[in-house]
């Protein structure tokens, strides 16, 4: 089960690893990342079913389609190199292109709505919370003020407001001025730590005997999801849920000269006992 399909990368390395009668369950909230992993897994026919949504719904999902357990469930979460790479997307300070960060664009809030409608409270509290961003007092108020003269539509508008917003001394660090605050906005236009923890919670209890649910993030808040999650999950059933990664596993020098991006990333996993008595009904150990 590939919770994250993006480029169709993992789903076709697990296709391959699994081959020949492996069969991949595939679903990702951006209808145009289904769409072109279909063209991609379209070789391997029978074997691969795509659905779009998100895993927060994993549960009802796998109910409706009749599967009962997986071997193998992904997340690498985050945003995808397609995603990054389309400016109409919104999702890159990098590129001009519509403040919009939508990954499900069913969904009715963009990026600019949050931007020049919430008070300065709540949007100050976005930037504490999901980009743990330093300046951000700083950069809510000279949002507000600058949306009462012109509405932020356009995401270098807002990139540029932002490193006006920053102090020189902000701006000499490492990362662009923008990162922080573009990571709270795409968190909470995708309420993306709400479908984590119930997505977490759903999948595991998915997991066949032996079977794996096997989670990569980009940055802290989600990290620390993930770890007390795993933790949560083994406190409550010890004899059916380990850790298997003690400590996360992170790229390699090689890995990160290859893939710059991955740089950040930390995977973590866990493991249904294989073996493990089952639970009946009342939630006691049989
Ligand atoms: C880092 S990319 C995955 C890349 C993929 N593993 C590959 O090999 O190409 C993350 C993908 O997950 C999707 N995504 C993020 N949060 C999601 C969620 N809650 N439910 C479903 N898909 C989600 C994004 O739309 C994006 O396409």
């Amino acid at each position: 089960m590939d919770c994250t399909l993006g480029g169709g990368g993992h789903a076709e390395a697990i296709l391959e690893a699994t081959a020949p009668d492996g069969l991949l369950f595939g679903i990702d909230r951006d209808e145009e990342a289904v769409r072109r992993a279909g063209e991609r897994l379209k070789r391997y026919g029978t074997r691969v079913r795509l659905l779009h949504d998100g895993f927060k719904n994993l549960g009802t999902l796998l109910k409706t389609l009749g599967v009962q357990g997986a071997d193998g469930i992904l997340m690498d979460l985050g945003v995808s190199t397609l995603q990054l790479m389309d400016s109409e997307r919104g999702f890159s300070f990098q590129k001009d292109g519509p403040l919009d960060m939508r990954m499900d664009r069913r969904s009715s809030v963009t990026a600019a709505a949050l931007v020049n409608s919430l008070p300065e409270p709540q949007l100050l509290q976005i930037l504490f919370e999901y980009g743990e961003e330093r300046w951000a007092r700083r950069i809510a108020r000279t949002i507000v003020h600058e949306r009462q003269k012109t509405p932020v539509t356009r995401t270098l508008q807002l990139a540029d407001l932002i490193r006006r917003a920053v102090p020189r001394s902000g701006r000499a660090q490492r990362i662009h001025p923008a990162t922080r605050t573009f990571q709270a906005l795409r968190i909470a236009v995708n309420q993306e730590l709400d479908q984590l923890t119930g997505g977490l919670s759903n999948a595991a209890s998915f997991l066949n005997g032996g079977g794996r649910l096997c989670v990569i993030s980009f940055h802290s808040l989600e990290d620390r999801i993930v770890k007390r999650t795993f933790k949560a999950l083994v406190r409550a059933e010890p004899e059916r849920i380990r850790v298997i990664t003690k400590k996360p596993v992170v790229p390699g020098p090689d890995e990160i000269r290859i893939n710059p991006r991955s740089r950040s990333a930390k995977l973590r996993a866990v493991e249904r006992i294989p073996d493990a008595p089952a639970l009946n009904v009342s939630g006691t150990v049989c």
